[in-house]
């Protein structure tokens, strides 16, 4: 894929598959993407798909399957316990990740629950890069606090570090000093870091992370969710790994670590998830807990056919030319939207484009909700779902007051081998006509405001009429297009 040059000189990310099944879409007209986001209470997640166009809400469980995913799950070995399929994945896990001792759960954040139930002691914390939103909510109800030790370079919105995702070494250290092995159960690395952006870690730094795991005797936990992005990232910026293959890189990661969960919403483009582990002790303090809430250990909630798909896209995880489309779709979108002027998160990280809503609607204020009210008005602009990253997917505080997030970002997933290069060209386009239409935009109040995960289900509306202006505008310079 990147050795393919243009003779035009054109930098074109190139897909080394072709598609074979497709499913039709709709656009509706902008009037009627107006009604759809008012019933939906101007909340993206309550649009119904068949009005969507481009759905960039996530890239969970909607990624891409190859043929040879789909041909697996024709042959899947449907039985209770002891299934052939459940072989076949735990083979392919222990082959990627090298570990003797694999535990399946229905999604990733099953996995968090019983690696925190199991773990995460009263008290306790957890030192991370940074946090992902399930897995802050099972350290905290099992009464632990999550300690983001991610340096400054990671919060940067604007920037040429390659490896924003990295730990902060010195803090690490200082903290393992002052809270020790029996106030800290585990040091968690989250590939891919998604709430700043897909951005990923070196390999140098998590050799460093387990060296003072090391020094501390503390064990090192991996959300390999986001992995295949990170792999990618640490073959084309780390140096000397160019040359390494990208089953070696994940090898070399994995064997930092003593445990590796995972969502194969994510990796693996399938659905489901898992928990890799290196020692007999661990896996048999965990084992007790997947019969309880998952199903029984040779399929942990998962479906044989998916656990068929998961061993083959995990196999397929290993294959460069597999992985590196979202990450080079995703560069393309980001550096055209960059050059545009348009605020995003850079350099361009995996799992989407990071839109920045502080900036981008630097005259609304946070607790109008930039983020969310940009996440409505792109739906109107281009029938586009993206996902709120901001102060509306923060809890308020406990004395009623909005918790302000550290970055207002609207993320534009790419599924995995979804989207074509032309229909990325029409979101860029619509991004930068709503960014030269940016006053327009305004505010969004609650109308109903749920207590818990109120980005989930809340429903908001605009602050004034500014959503009918921008229809008029849109209609003004794309007359009948839809
Ligand atoms: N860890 C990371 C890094 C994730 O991105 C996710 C999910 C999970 C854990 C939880 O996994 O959804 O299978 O239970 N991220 C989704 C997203 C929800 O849209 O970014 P899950």
């Amino acid at each position: 894929m990147t050795t393919v040059t243009f003779h035009s000189g054109e930098q074109l990310p190139l897909e080394m598959h072709k598609v074979r099944i497709v499913q039709k879409l709709t656009l509706p007209p902008v009037e009627r993407r107006l009604e759809a986001v008012t019933e939906a209470g101007n909340n993206t997640f309550l649009l119904k798909n068949a009005e969507v166009f481009l759905d960039m809400l996530t890239d969970s469980g909607v990624n891409a399957m190859s043929d040879r995913q789909q041909a697996a799950m024709l042959i899947a070995d449907d039985s209770y316990a002891g299934s052939a399929t459940y072989t076949r994945l735990e083979e392919a896990v222990k082959k990627i990740f090298g570990m003797d001792y694999f535990l399946p759960t229905h999604q990733g954040r099953a996995a968090e629950n019983i690696l925190s139930q199991a773990l995460v002691t009263e008290g306790s914390v957890v030192p991370m890069n940074y946090h992902f939103t399930t897995t802050k909510a099972h350290i905290v109800l099992n009464g632990g606090t999550v300690e983001e030790l991610i340096p400054a370079a990671g919060l940067e919105v604007t920037s040429t570090e390659p490896f924003k995702g990295n730990m902060d070494i010195p803090a690490l250290r200082k903290l393992a000093a002052e809270r020790g092995r029996a106030g800290i159960p585990f040091v968690r690395m989250e590939a891919g870091t998604n709430l700043i952006g897909g951005q990923p870690f070196s390999l140098a730094n998590l050799r460093d992370v387990r060296e003072v795991c090391d020094e501390f005797g503390l064990l090192l936990m991996l959300d390999a969710s986001l992995l295949a992005d990170n792999l990618w990232f640490i073959k084309v910026r780390e140096p000397g790994y160019a040359q390494v293959s990208v089953a070696d890189i994940a090898r070399e990661m994995a064997d930092q670590c003593d445990i590796i969960y995972f969502s194969a919403r994510k990796l693996g483009c399938a659905r489901g998830g898992g928990i890799s582990l290196r020692t007999q002790a661990l896996h048999d303090q965990l084992r007790p807990l997947v019969p309880l809430y998952e199903g029984f250990l040779t399929y942990g909630g998962m479906s044989v056919r998916e656990m068929e798909a998961l061993a083959v896209g995990l196999e397929e995880t290993l294959d460069e030319d597999m992985i590196n489309q979202g990450p080079l779709f995703i560069e393309y979108m980001v550096n055209e939207l960059d050059r545009r002027g348009v605020p995003v998160i850079t350099p361009a990280g995996g799992l989407g484009a990071h839109v920045d809503a502080r900036r981008f609607l630097d005259h609304v204020p946070q607790d109008q909700y930039p983020a969310g009210a940009l996440a409505s008005a792109m739906y109107i602009a281009g029938g586009i779902r993206g996902m709120e990253r901001g102060t509306l997917s923060e809890q308020r505080e406990p004395d009623g007051s909005e918790r302000l997030a550290e970055l207002e970002l609207l993320r534009l997933a790419l599924p995995r081998r979804v989207f074509t290069l032309s229909q990325v060209c029409y979101a860029i386009d619509r991004i930068d006509w709503l960014y030269q239409n940016r006053r327009i935009v305004g505010g969004l109040r609650f109308v109903e405001e749920p207590e818990v995960l109120r980005f989930f289900y809340g429903r908001l509306q605009p602050v004034s009429d500014w959503q009918e202006e921008l229809v008029a505008a849109f209609r003004r310079d794309f007359g009948d297009s839809l």
